[in-house]
């Protein structure tokens, strides 16, 4: 049951109160003094205060309501505060309401009116205890993930990054093969890093290879090494492979979805056994190697039109890690934002404001970039949002289609505000109107 505490020097008001409140399941305390009234917050839990500006028969000033107040203030900064003034005091009391979590009524005063007063302050200060349990929660698990891992500086603050590190900083523990999906620079091989430096081999090589950046064979090369003269160019030395450089670490096998099937068959190979040899060699080796793999693409889609051997993703999907788009995380922008500019530069309000409004399709590295030439731009240590050359940020640039929000931004603005159509067209900057014509183009159902 909630429970107000009433200030007024005169009795019957008090009575009034608690007989009105009675009747909506509140519990009414009482002090007829700002030193009782205080004595009784530091020993009572309150959820709100409804106090008098003036304690003596004698004074009408209103000094002793605006003193008390301020008391309240600095004791309890988010107790909501309801002053009851004669209409003389008005203007004093709208200064102190803009103080915030406070509002004022007239002496005498509508029941109906208090009770909605009342009600709205008592839900408000619900909403913040929420919030600010939630953030500490949050905090919490923050520190504990800085004490216990080695994040390799990564920078974050909203929950679905703590959510998806956390799964991360678990899973680098186990032997699991991971698969980090994600789209274009999110972060993936970040968390590649992370991964494996929180494995048990961690102290053993972490190797990169990007199996899109090579042709067919030479990709295998690059994989599992070569003898002299097995392929055209291959010189007169044995080339050791990603395998073999990673023997006792972690492989990264980035854009994955890019790897010929030719290069499948062996990778699932080497992932069933630990052997493998190398091109043109007949050699077995013997590698103990942590795989962990990212792609940007549809890897379900590649293995529908037959392009990805399903068996080899069912190896290296032993737990997906999807990092969801910057925009989907949007409290991670200023800190990414603010981390990416050198020492001594600061964002500009403007600038943090664009830099919000903004879609983000390069996701992280979009931003990095981003926060680099403004660094350079900017004429002093302010960053503003010239700086920033983000064209099509906001409302105005988008219906130019310069910003336009992808079907992924839709369905997460869509899911973050539960359905609503109004509220998600609000957070894209689009019209209602405009969402749906969107809806519909991207085939978005809407229930
Ligand atoms: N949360 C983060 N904190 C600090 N730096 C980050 C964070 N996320 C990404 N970065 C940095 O942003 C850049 C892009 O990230 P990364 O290369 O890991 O993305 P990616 O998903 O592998 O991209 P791509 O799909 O293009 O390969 C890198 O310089 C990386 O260090
Ligand atoms: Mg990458």
């Amino acid at each position: 049951m909630p429970s107000i505490l009433v200030i007024d020097d005169n009795p019957s008001v008090a009575t009034a109160l608690d007989l009105l409140f009675s009747l909506h399941d509140i519990d009414t305390l009482r002090a007829e003094t700002p030193q009782d009234g205080l004595q009784t917050l530091r020993e009572h839990d309150v959820d709100l205060v409804i106090q008098d500006m003036n304690f003596h028969a004698d004074t009408t000033s209103g000094e002793e309501g605006i003193a008390l107040f301020h008391e309240i203030r600095a004791r309890h900064p988010d107790l909501p505060v309801i002053l009851l003034t004669a209409w003389t005091h008005l203007e004093a009391a709208v200064d102190l309401v803009k103080a915030g979590a406070a509002d004022y009524l007239g002496k005498p005063w509508d029941d109906r009116k208090l009770m909605a007063t009342v009600n709205n302050l008592l839900e408000l200060a619900e909403t913040r205890r929420e919030l600010a349990q939630e953030r500490a929660g949050e905090q919490r698990r923050r520190d504990a993930l800085l004490r216990d891992y080695d994040l390799r500086g990564l920078v974050w603050a909203d929950a679905a990054s703590g959510n998806t590190l956390a799964l991360a900083c678990q899973v680098a523990r186990s032997d699991i093969p991971v698969l980090i999906t994600g789209p274009n620079g999110v972060g993936k091989e970040k968390y590649a890093e992370i991964i494996h430096a929180n494995s048990h081999v961690r102290n053993g090589p972490f190797v990169a290879l990007n199996c899109g950046a090579l042709p067919g064979e030479l990709i295998e090369v690059e994989l599992f090494g070569a003898e002299p003269g097995a392929y055209t160019g291959a010189g007169n030395k044995p080339r050791e492979g990603k395998f073999e450089a990673a023997d006792g670490g972690t492989l990264f096998l980035d854009e994955i979805g890019t790897l010929p099937l030719a290069g499948q068959v062996k990778l699932l190979r080497v992932l069933e056994t630990g052997r493998f040899e190398r091109l043109g060699g007949n050699r077995e080796r013997t590698v103990k190697v942590r795989v962990v793999s990212a792609t940007n693409a549809d890897l379900s889609e590649l293995i529908a039109d037959g392009r990805f051997r399903e068996d080899l993703f069912y190896r290296l999907d032993g737990i997906e890690l999807k990092l969801p788009p910057l925009a989907q995380r949007p409290r991670d922008i200023l800190p990414l934002a603010r981390h990416f500019l050198p020492k001594g530069k600061r964002l500009g309000e403007d600038a943090e404001r664009a830099l919000l409004r903004h879609a983000w399709p390069g996701n992280v590295r979009e931003l990095r970039n981003t926060m680099q030439r403004a660094a350079l731009l900017a004429q002093g240590d302010i960053v503003v949002a010239g700086d920033l050359n983000l064209h099509g940020a906001g409302p105005a640039a988008r219906a130019s289609g310069a910003d336009e929000p992808g079907r992924e931004a839709i369905e997460a603005a869509l899911e973050r505000n539960g359905g609503v159509l109004a509220q998600a067209a609000a957070e894209l900057g689009l019209s209602r109107q405009a969402l749906y014509r969107r809806l519909d183009r991207h085939g978005i159902k809407r229930d």
